[in-house]
């Protein structure tokens, strides 16, 4: 199954996210897409009535990895739960620009696996790495850092594989380069879990700077299963065309 996955970041009210939300449901179900919102935690649980009963899942942008607690600030996995939510967004380069590691992430990836909560894990280099030539190395580490010793059992996971130069620039990657950081993560997945678990539990899509008439290429040539998509996700009409180019439709 291919994904589109609208990730609203901090962008949006409470009533912005309600009016895009009802857009984008009422259409996205044409398609063969599987449409996935991620608001802002205080938009999660009106947008997930507009979500409910409907093939369009409910995201939330991140869970603490502890299950109840003295924590100020944070939002544990039970409560996502309790208002609908399906998937959880896990180490965006945003994230881990603040200070998020590897460590966290596993945590986070663990707790929300344990709650089933889909995880859509991020991983990417940033503009220095590639200059270096250690998208391999770093695709890799942070690859193991998340699966290694991870039991999953029937659980589904999503990577995004998001360069971080190419979040909200404007300059996407090109297909050649998700084909080749698409047969890293899986070399790499291969080392944690059988070939079976890869192909029947595992996707693999693309994020940074998608737009409707990037994303079918990513899809043909560039060995990507869906899309995680930032600033495009927050134009309805647009969003709604990468759902459909993302399901092979041409328009
Ligand atoms: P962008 O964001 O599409 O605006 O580049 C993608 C993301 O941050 O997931």
């Amino acid at each position: 199954m291919n994904y589109a996955i609208a990730n609203w970041k901090m962008e949006l009210t409470l009533e912005g996210s309600v009016k895009l939300a009802r857009k984008i449901v009422r259409e996205a179900e044409k398609f063969g897409t599987k449409t996935i919102l991620c608001p802002s935690f205080t938009s999660l649980e009106e947008v997930g009535k507009i979500t409910k009963g409907k093939k369009t899942g409910l995201g939330a942008q991140d869970v603490f990895w502890k299950k109840e607690g003295a924590f100020t600030g944070e939002v544990s996995a039970k409560e996502l739960k309790r208002i609908g939510v399906k998937y959880v967004i896990l180490g965006h380069s945003e994230r881990r620009k603040l200070g998020e590691t590897d460590e966290i992430i596993r945590q986070k990836l663990e707790t929300a696996l344990q709650f089933n909560l889909t995880p859509i894990v991020c991983v990417g280099e940033t503009w220095e790495e590639r200059k270096k030539g250690s998208v391999k190395k770093i695709l890799q580490k942070q690859i193991s850092a998340a699966f290694k010793n991870l039991k999953i059992s029937d659980k589904k996971i999503i990577i995004a594989y998001e360069p971080v130069w190419a979040i909200g620039t404007g300059r996407p990657a090109h297909p050649e380069d998700s084909k080749e950081a698409s047969e890293i993560i899986k070399k790499e997945l291969a080392k944690c879990f059988p070939g079976k678990i890869i192909k029947k539990q595992i996707t693999v899509i693309y994020g940074g700077s998608v737009n409707s008439k990037i994303i079918a290429d990513f899809i043909k040539d560039g060995g990507m299963s869906g899309a995680l998509v930032g600033g495009a996700s927050l134009n309805g009409k647009e969003f709604l065309k990468i759902i459909k180019a993302i399901a092979g439709i041409r328009f």
